[in-house]
C-alpha cells in the first residue's frame, strides 16, 4: 500500500514550508476545543453587559505539544475581526517586562513600536489606533514617555489607561502563552499579573486567557493572582477525538497545495486509521506525520508506504521523547520514583508527596532538589499534577499518550524502550492513568 509522489515545484514551496516550520506553524485545520471557545465567548459576553465578569480570567492548561499555543492563536483569529473585542497576545516573558507589556498592549491597539519610547507625542502622530482607540488626553499633555512613567512608578494600569483613550463598548482578550514562565521576583509582574486575573485595570475591560503548563495555576498564585482564578477549574488540553483528528487528515490529503489527488479511498483510510492509531490523537505527533510526510514528498522518493509512514511517526516519537527525558536531570529522584513504584505497583496513580518522601528520608534529597526534578519532569511532560494540584497529595500522571504508552506497556519496544531504559529506567514500569 503506498501513495505515489506527484509533486510539482509549486507543490515542493508548500510542503517545504510545513517541514521547516515543523511546530510552530498554525494547523491549516483548526479543530474541537469547543469547550474553551464557550466558556470564553460566554465569559466575554458578562464582561460585556455587566462591565465585569464573575471571573476576569480562564486558564488553560497540557503538557507540551497539546495545543494550548494553537488555541490562543484561534482565539486571536476569531476576535481579531470582532468589532468591540481586541486581541492582545503576548508571552508569559512579556509579563516579566512591563514596558514590554505596555508596548505589546498598545501595539494591539494600533499604536507602533515607538510608542513606549519616544519622547514627545509628536512622536505618535498619524500612527493610528484601531477600533476607533486613539491615544489620550494624559498621554497627550505628559512629556514623559510610558516607559519613562513606569519608571517613576506609576502603576502599569494606570500609564495605559491614561494613554489609550478606549470607548466603553470596547472590551481586551489578554491572551498570555507560556504563562507558567511569569517569574515571581518582579514586583511590578504582581502589578500586572494580579490585576489581569482580578479585573482591576481602571476603565479597561480586560477579560485574560492565561495558558501553560499543569503548574501555570501554581505560578500564578506565586505571584499574588488570586485564587478565584487559581483556584478555579482550568480547561486541559491533551488528545483530540477521533473525528477530529480525522477532519485535519482529510484536509491535509486534499489540500490543494500540497498536490495529493487520485489516491485510491481504501489507501486513505488506511494511512488514516495507522495515524490516528499510533498517534493516538495527539496534536504533536499528528502534526509529526503530517511534517514527515511532506519531508518524504520533497525529498524526491518515488512512493510513500504505509511502512515508512508509520515507521516516521515512530522516529519521531522516539527522538521526542529521547530529548523530553534527556531534558530531566532525574538523579536520584528516579530511585524514589522507582522504589515507589514497587510498592505501589505498575498502574497504580501515586503522590507527588509519597515520591518526595522516599527522595528524602531514603535518599537524603534536599527539598529544594526534590523541587528541581519534579518541576522539570512538569516542564518536559514525564508527568503532570492533576486538577488538585494545592493538596499535598498531588498526583502524578504521565500525560501525553502515547509516552504513557510506551512507558507502561513498551508496546512499541524495541528502539524506544532501549532509549528510555538507557536515560531513566525507572520510567519504565511508570503508572498508566486515565
Ligand atoms: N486543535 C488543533 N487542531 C489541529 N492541529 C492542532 C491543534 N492543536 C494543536 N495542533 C497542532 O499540534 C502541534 C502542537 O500544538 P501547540 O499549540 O504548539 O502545542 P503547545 O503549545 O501545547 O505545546 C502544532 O503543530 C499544531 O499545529
Ligand atoms: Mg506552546
Amino acid at each position: 500500500m503506498h501513495i505515489e509522489n506527484n509533486v510539482t515545484d509549486r507543490n515542493r514551496e508548500a510542503l517545504d514550508s510545513l517541514v521547516r516550520k515543523g511546530d510552530r506553524r498554525e494547523p491549516f485545520l483548526f479543530v474541537g476545543r469547543d469547550a474553551v471557545f464557550e466558556d470564553v465567548e460566554k465569559q466575554l459576553w458578562e464582561l460585556r453587559e455587566a462591565g465585569r465578569s464573575l471571573d476576569n480570567a480562564h486558564v488553560i492548561e497540557g503538557p507540551p505539544g497539546s495545543g494550548k499555543t494553537s488555541v490562543l492563536r484561534e482565539l486571536r483569529n476569531t476576535y481579531i475581526h470582532s468589532e468591540d473585542v481586541l486581541p492582545v497576545h503576548l508571552t508569559g516573558n512579556h509579563l516579566n517586562h512591563p514596558s514590554q507589556f505596555v508596548g505589546t498592549f498598545a501595539e494591539s491597539c494600533g499604536f507602533g513600536n515607538n510608542f513606549v519610547h519616544g519622547t514627545t507625542q509628536k512622536a505618535y502622530q498619524g500612527t493610528l489606533g484601531i477600533k476607533g482607540i486613539t491615544l489620550g488626553v494624559g498621554y497627550g499633555s505628559s512629556k514623559l514617555t510610558p516607559v519613562e512613567r513606569l519608571q517613576t512608578g506609576e502603576p502599569v494600569w494606570s500609564v495605559l489607561n491614561n494613554c489609550l483613550e478606549v470607548p466603553s463598548d470596547k472590551l481586551f482578550i489578554v491572551l498570555i502563552d507560556e504563562a507558567q514562565r511569569v517569574r515571581a521576583t518582579y514586583e511590578d509582574l504582581n502589578d500586572i499579573a494580579i490585576s489581569l486575573g482580578d479585573g482591576e485595570t481602571g476603565q479597561l475591560k480586560v477579560f485574560t486567557v492565561f495558558s501553560g503548563l499543569s503548574d501555570t495555576r501554581q505560578k500564578l498564585s506565586d505571584v499574588g493572582v488570586s485564587p478565584r482564578i487559581t483556584g478555579s477549574k482550568p480547561s486541559r488540553l491533551s488528545t483530540l477525538q477521533e473525528s477530529e483528528v480525522q477532519l485535519v487528515l482529510d484536509e491535509f490529503w486534499s489540500h490543494s497545495q500540497f498536490g495529493f489527488h487520485d489516491i485510491p479511498a481504501n489507501t486513505l483510510a488506511a494511512f488514516n486509521q495507522a495515524i490516528i492509531e499510533t498517534s493516538e490523537c495527539y496534536p504533536r505527533h499528528l502534526q509529526a506525520y503530517m511534517r514527515g510526510i511532506a519531508g518524504e514528498l520533497v525529498s524526491g522518493t518515488p512512493r510513500i508506504t504505509l511502512e515508512r509512514v508509520l515507521e516516521i511517526g515512530h522516529e519521531f516519537r522516539v527522538d521526542h521523547y529521547e530529548d523530553v527525558l534527556d531534558r530531566v536531570d532525574f538523579g536520584e529522584y528516579g530511585e524514589a520514583l522507582t522504589e515507589c513504584l514497587r510498592q505501589r505497583g505498575t498502574g497504580e496513580t501515586f503522590t507527588a508527596y509519597e515520591v518526595k518522601d522516599i527522595a528524602k528520608t531514603k535518599f537524603g534529597m534536599t527539598n529544594e532538589r526534590i523541587d528541581t526534578v519534579f518541576h522539570q519532569c512538569i516542564h518536559c511532560g514525564v508527568f503532570e499534577v492533576d486538577d488538585q494540584y494545592e493538596k499535598v497529595k498531588r498526583h502524578l500522571q504521565v500525560p501525553i499518550p502515547s509516552l504513557r504508552t510506551h512507558l507502561s506497556t513498551g508496546r512499541d519496544r524495541k528502539k524506544t524502550i532501549e532509549l528510555l531504559r538507557d536515560r531513566c529506567r525507572h520510567l519504565l514500569s511508570a503508572p498508566c492513568h486515565g
